[in-house]
C-alpha cells in the first residue's frame, strides 16, 4: 500500500501469500461516532485493516518520505526491475491463435508490407500437440525451428505459451518424468492432485519446490525442448493457478506442496515461482549470457526481477481502455514496472476508433502487445482500411522512435527503482490538484502522456502541473505554462504528450522494421528549456540483449545538460565501456527566446564549427540539423 500527502509518501508492505482482505476506510473530516466521545478529527484520516488467512504478521513500514525514497526502500526489500532485452520493448503481435506456420509467416510479412515495425509474434495454446506444453502440433507446426529461423533472419522473435498444468497422459514422457520425480502438487490424501484445465485432466507442477523449478528450467534447454531455438521466448499463463474444476476456479486450499505447506499458505506465490523457473530456464539455456523475456499473468512482490506482466483478460470496450491506465499506474507504483494491457481488448471485437485509441494509449505503456481471443475476428493492424492502418502505423513508429528514451527509463528502474510510469503526484508531490489524476501521467521525468480513452471526443482536458513549469506539446512544439488545466482540441490522430521544461529526450530518427534495425539509426536530441533556461537528461545504451552491461560494465551512460546557452554531452558514469558508434543527427532546443546570431559546435579533438540552424519564432524552437556527433564523445553546442 502506498499512501501520500504533500510532505510524505509512505508504504506498508504486508508480506503474505495467503488470501488477504484489505479494508480501506476514508474518513475525510467525518464525525467519528465512536462512543463515548463524539469528536471531530483534526486531519482527514484513512484507516486500513489487513486480514490474511494464514501465516505470521510480517509487515514493513517504509517511511519515504519522498516517493523516490519509498520506491528505493521497497526495491531494497523485493528487488529491482529486470533490464529487459531491447526487443521486448518493441511491439508484440499475439492472437489465440495463429493457425499454422503459413499464417505466422503471412502476418509477419504483413507488417513489412505495411511498413509497420514489430519485434515479436506469439503462439497461444493451440500451437502444442494437444495442449502438451513443450510440444508442437505436428500438422500445423511441423517445422517450428525453421519458422523461428525465418523470423530470426529478420531479427524477430517467437514467444510461445507454457502453462503450469500438465496433461495427465501416461504415454507422454514429460508427464511421466514429472510424476515419477515427484514434481506435482498433492491432494490432502497425499495423491497427485488432478484438476481440469485446457488439456482436460491435468496435474500441476509444484513450483514452490526448488527441485521442481530446477527440473522445469531444464525443460527449456535447447536439447530437451525439441523445435526450440535461442530466439524463442516464453509466456506463463493460467498460473494463479487456474483450475476449471476447482473452488473459485483455482486449486483447493488444502492441496499440499513440498515441505507440507498447504496451498492456502502460498497461493499468491505460485505464479511467481513458475515465472522464476522459466526465467532461470532461459538464462541457463544461453549459458548465462542472454537476458530472458518471460511474460506472466500471475505475480507477487518481487516479480519485477523476473520480467513482464499484463493485466489479463480485458474486454474490447471503452471502459476497459480507460481503466488500463490506472491499472498500469498501480502496478508501476507497486514496483512492477514492465506491465501493459492487451491492445484492442482480449474479449469481443473493437470498433476501429477504439482500436486506434487503444494502440495510442498502449504505445505509451511499457509492455505493448496486441492480443485477441479465439472467438474474435482477426485484427491485424491493416484489416480496417487505410486510415486505421495509417493511424496505427504512426503510433507504432512513434513508439519505436522513442525507444532510446524507454530503454533509458528501464535502466533507471533497474538501478534506482524509479517506475517508468508515474502518477503526476510522484513528480509533483506537493501539488494536491494532481493527487486524484489517473487518466494522464508522467512517462519518466520528462514526458506527460494523456491518452484519449473516450469515443468521439473533440476536446480533452489535461492538467499541466507546476505554476513555474513550462510544457511543450511534442507534436506542435506549442508552449504552455504549468499550473493550469488545458483544453486541447483532438482528432483521431491526436495523442497529447508534453515535454516538461528542464528535460532532454533522445529519439531515433528514420524508419526501421524492428529494434535490431533501430539500433543502427542515428538519434535526435530534444532539449526543452525551463524558465531558468536550463535542462538535463540521460541516455543509456548497451548491446540490447546480453548481461555484459552487468558482468563487464559494457554500457554507455551519457548526460546532456544545458546551462547559459551551452549544451554539453558528457559521461554520466565513468564506469561504462560500451564502444558505440551511435550518432546524434540533430538537436532541437525548445524555449529559445530569440534567434541566436550563431550556433557553434565544439567536439573534442575537432575544430569548432559554425552550424547551420533553423529558428521558428512562433514557438521559440531552434533546430540544428546534420550535426553528426558521436554520442559516446564529449561535445558541446553553444548558442
Ligand atoms: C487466458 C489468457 O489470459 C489469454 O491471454 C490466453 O489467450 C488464453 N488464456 C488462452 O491461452
Amino acid at each position: 500500500m502506498v499512501a501520500h500527502k504533500p510532505d510524505r509518501t509512505l508504504g506498508v508492505f504486508w508480506l503474505n501469500a495467503s488470501e488477504t482482505f484489505i479494508n480501506i476506510q476514508y474518513s475525510d473530516h467525518q464525525e467519528d461516532e465512536t462512543p463515548p466521545v463524539k469528536r471531530r478529527r483534526a486531519d482527514p484520516q484513512t484507516d486500513v485493516h489487513w486480514l490474511s488467512e494464514s501465516g505470521m504478521i510480517d509487515c514493513m513500514v517504509l517511511l519515504g518520505p519522498s516517493p523516490q525514497q519509498l520506491f528505493a526502500q521497497y526495491a531494497q526489500l523485493t528487488g529491482y526491475q529486470a533490464l529487459p532485452p531491447l526487443f521486448a520493448l518493441g511491439y508484440h503481435q499475439c492472437r489465440w491463435n495463429y493457425i499454422d506456420e503459413a499464417d505466422v509467416k503471412s502476418v509477419d510479412a504483413g507488417f513489412d508490407r505495411h511498413s509497420i515495425p514489430y519485434d515479436v509474434i506469439w503462439l497461444d495454446i493451440e500451437h502444442t500437440d494437444g495442449k502438451r506444453y513443450f510440444t508442437w502440433d505436428p500438422v500445423h507446426f511441423p517445422e517450428p525451428a525453421k519458422l523461428q529461423q525465418h523470423l530470426e533472419k529478420k531479427n524477430r522473435k517467437l514467444v510461445i505459451i507454457s502453462d503450469p498444468h500438465i496433461k495427465v497422459d501416461p504415454s507422454w514422457s514429460l508427464y511421466c518424468e514429472a510424476r515419477d520425480r515427484g514434481h506435482f502438487v498433492k491432494d490432502r490424501e497425499g495423491q497427485i492432485f488432478k484438476g481440469s484445465c485446457w488439456p482436460g485432466e491435468s496435474s500441476y507442477l509444484d513450483f514452490s519446490s526448488s527441485a521442481t523449478r530446477a527440473w522445469y528450467s531444464r525443460c527449456f534447454g535447447l536439447d530437451k525442448y525439441k523445435g526450440s531455438t535461442p530466439s524463442l521466448f516464453v509466456w506463463n499463463d493460467m498460473n494463479e493457478p487456474s483450475v476449471f474444476s476447482g473452488p473459485e476456479l483455482t486449486m483447493p486450499k488444502d492441496a499440499v506442496h513440498c515441505g507440507d505447506w498447504e496451498h492456502r499458505d502460498l497461493h499468491n506465490l505460485y505464479g511467481f515461482y513458475q515465472h522464476m523457473a522459466t526465467v532461470e530456464g532461459l538464462i541457463t539455456r544461453s549459458g548465462g549470457l542472454e537476458r530472458p523475456f518471460v511474460l506472466s499473468r500471475s505475480f507477487f512482490a518481487g516479480s519485477q526481477r523476473l520480467g513482464a506482466v499484463w493485466t489479463g483478460d480485458n474486454v474490447a470496450n471503452w471502459e476497459y481502455l480507460k481503466i488500463s491506465v490506472p491499472m498500469v499506474l498501480s502496478l508501476s507504483l507497486a514496483g512492477i514496472a514492465f506491465c501493459g494491457a492487451d491492445v484492442g481488448g482480449f474479449i469481443q471485437d473493437p470498433e476501429p476508433e477504439l482500436l486506434v485509441r487503444w494502440y495510442q494509449a498502449a504505445a505509451l505503456q511499457p509492455f505493448f502487445r496486441g492480443h485477441s481471443a479465439n472467438v474474435t475476428n482477426r485484427r491485424e493492424p491493416w484489416l480496417f482500411g487505410d486510415e486505421v492502418t495509417a493511424a496505427i502505423r504512426t503510433v507504432i513508429q512513434q513508439r519505436y522512435s522513442l525507444l532510446p528514451y524507454w530503454y533509458t527509463l528501464f535502466h533507471q528502474a533497474h538501478t534506482s527503482a524509479l517506475p517508468l510510469l508515474r502518477p503526476l503526484w510522484v513528480e509533483f508531490p506537493e501539488e494536491e490538484s494532481t493527487f486524484s489524476v489517473d487518466s494522464h501521467y508522467m512517462l519518466g521525468g520528462a514526458l506527460l502522456a494523456c491518452p484519449v480513452t473516450e469515443p468521439g471526443i473533440q476536446e480533452i482536458k489535461v492538467l499541466l502541473p507546476g505554476s513555474d513549469e513550462i510544457w511543450y506539446d511534442i507534436h506542435s512544439a506549442l508552449v504552455y505554462k504549468g499550473g493550469r488545466t488545458l483544453s486541447l482540441p483532438v482528432t483521431l490522430d491526436t495523442v497529447p504528450v508534453f515535454q516538461r521544461g528542464g528535460s532532454v529526450v533522445c529519439r531515433s530518427v528514420g524508419s526501421c522494421s524492428c529494434t535490431a534495425e533501430l539500433r543502427q539509426l542515428p538519434l535526435s536530441v530534444t532539449v526543452a528549456l525551463n524558465s531558468q533556461g536550463t535542462a538535463d537528461g540521460e541516455l543509456y545504451l548497451d548491446d540490447g540483449h546480453s548481461f555484459r552491461y552487468r558482468d563487464r560494465k559494457v554500457f554507455c551512460l551519457r548526460r546532456f545538460s544545458m546551462l547559459s546557452g551551452r549544451l554539453l554531452c558528457r559521461p554520466a558514469s565513468e564506469e561504462g565501456t560500451f564502444d558505440c558508434n551511435t550518432v546524434i543527427q540533430s538537436v532541437t532546443i525548445l524555449g529559445v527566446k530569440s534567434k541566436p546570431s550563431a550556433v557553434i559546435v565544439h567536439a573534442s579533438g575537432a575544430k569548432d564549427i559554425s552550424a547551420a540552424f533553423q529558428y521558428m519564432e512562433t514557438c521559440c524552437k531552434l533546430t540544428v540539423n546534420s550535426v553528426n556527433l558521436r554520442v559516446a564523445m564529449d561535445w558541446e553546442i553553444q548558442i
